[in-house]
């Protein structure tokens, strides 16, 4: 028996006696009557136990908070209070006390306190109800994918191409770091090296899901990513999960609507299992927070171009916003601007479309105008980008043009070229950065503290 199972069930369990087993959140000791309070993590709630004569009362009463325990009681359900039930306990068997020094204690922590104790992090009301809806959101989404026929495609981690050409990655190897041996030219020798070439951590599985979704029409990947950007900001981890999408047939609107259909989808999935998590949240980090998901669920999207987003933002600053970083065309947009179109203007997720196909990487379609790419980045308020997607350049003659431009060469990516060449339809997809939408789903403004061990710019405890 666990909490959740008498959360949902509390009144079939009246005046019946109950077990369950958790650890102590809280305790007061009184001279008649003591508390016990207990959370097993199957459900956001905690359990009060309430007893008086215990057999082993003296030493219940020395019991430290975090042990765990075992409790077991008949259930009293309780009109006009805040909890449904408590438990009045007839026995209590501590199976493991902790210790006066638990760094957890009933009072309020800073979140960089909690973050130094991710391992014991998780036993807070705060955590309890991040994890239970990353978790929920992870499944929602594989749900959102099955029901709607894509296959989900495992590509590697470890991988010798860079998916977004920006170069921003994690080598891997097993030569000895001070002793690396150079060839003539003073390049590294990589033929002494595990896989015989130079080969990083993934930073996307865009390339390799292409290549699936030129054989099964609908796939995505869903995993882990790297990024080495130096960016120590509240909304990059160099660590972080993508699920990426990738359709064949399909042009930049169709992966649009996708992308809306499965935030809905994913989003009501959460706003209907979570809604003590929601409440609480909603009450101490975001007081908006369940209004703008239900908002969203309601399909309140805003669609712009990018040249159309310049001009938002030079009207701005004719009527007297001040921005750090210049507005032009052929701008890549800082977060400051992203928040005023998110934030200020539209209030609500925007779609921006079509990019300059400068500050874009090389395997996006180039559109008729042959400045701007069929690129969509959607911004959404309070994080700025939860999703960067386009459709693909399937044309060899212009892609092989894109990669020169990015000073990127052709034939190393052979295999990509190829796909082209063979049966290469137009095809589009898009990456949406899982902690991100965690982020937006729990109103946590920090990337850190959705992610159970974070590895961010020169930390990487446990
Ligand atoms: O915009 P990005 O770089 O796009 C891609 O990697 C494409 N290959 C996706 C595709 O079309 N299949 O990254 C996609 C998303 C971003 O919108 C952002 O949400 C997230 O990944 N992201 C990060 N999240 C946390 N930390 C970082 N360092 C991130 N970098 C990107
Ligand atoms: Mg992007």
């Amino acid at each position: 028996m666990n909490i959740k199972q008498l959360e949902k069930d509390y009144k079939s369990f009246e005046n019946k006696e109950v077990t369950i087993k958790g650890w102590a959140r809280n305790h007061r000791t009184g001279k008649n009557i003591s508390f016990l309070m207990i959370n097993d993590g199957t459900s956001f709630l905690t359990v009060q136990a309430v007893y008086k004569d215990l057999e082993n009362k003296e030493e219940i009463n020395k019991l430290h908070i975090g042990a765990a325990v075992e409790v077991k009681g008949i259930l009293k359900v309780l009109e006009n209070s805040k909890q449904s039930f408590e438990i009045a306990a007839t026995s209590i068997n501590i199976l493991a006390d902790s210790s006066e020094d638990y760094p957890i204690q009933p009072k309020k922590h800073t979140r960089e306190f909690l973050r130094e104790n991710a391992h014991l992090r998780v036993r807070t009301n705060t955590f309890n109800a991040v994890f239970k809806i990353r978790s929920e959101l992870s499944y929602a989404l594989h749900k959102f994918f099955n029901e709607n026929d894509f296959l989900y495609v495992h590509t590697p981690i470890i991988t010798g191409a860079d998916a977004e050409g920006a170069g921003e990655m994690f080598q891997v190897t097993t030569l000895e770091l001070d002793d690396v041996k150079k060839k003539e030219d003073g390049e590294v020798d990589f033929s002494k090296d595990f896989f015989n070439q130079s080969v990083n951590l993934t930073v996307s599985g865009q390339l390799l899901a292409e290549s699936y979704a030129l054989a099964f029409s609908n796939v995505y990947t869903f995993g882990p990513t790297f990024r080495a950007e130096n960016s120590n900001t509240t909304r990059h981890a160099a660590e972080f999960w993508m699920l990426e999408p990738e359709v064949a047939f399909a042009e930049l609107e169709d992966i649009i609507s996708l992308s809306k259909n499965m935030l809905i989808s994913a989003i009501r999935h959460v706003l209907d299992k979570c809604p003590l998590e929601l409440e609480f949240l909603n009450s101490l980090v975001d007081y908006d927070l369940v209004k703008r998901l239900e908002d969203l669920v309601n399909a309140n999207f805003k669609e712009i171009d990018y040249k159309e987003a310049i001009d938002i933002l030079n009207e701005a600053i004719e009527g007297g916003h001040k921005f750090e970083n210049e507005v032009f065309f052929g701008v890549d947009l800082a977060t400051e601007h992203e928040r005023y179109l998110t934030d200020v203007k539209f209030n609500a997720p925007v779609y921006v479309k079509n990019y300059p196909k400068e500050i874009k990487a090389f395997y996006m379609r180039l559109n008729d105008d042959q400045k701007t790419v069929a690129a969509t980045d959607l911004l959404v308020p309070g994080i700025g980008e939860l999703i960067g997607g386009s459709q693909r350049e399937e044309r060899i003659d212009i892609l092989t043009k894109l990669m020169e431009a990015h000073d990127l060469s052709p034939e190393e990516y052979d295999w990509y070229m190829q796909l082209r060449k063979f049966g290469g339809v137009k095809h589009s997809g898009f990456g949406i950065g899982f902690e991100r939408l965690v982020m937006y789903v729990t109103g946590i403004e920090n990337i850190r503290d959705v992610i159970p061990f974070p590895r961010t710019v020169r930390n990487c405890k446990y």
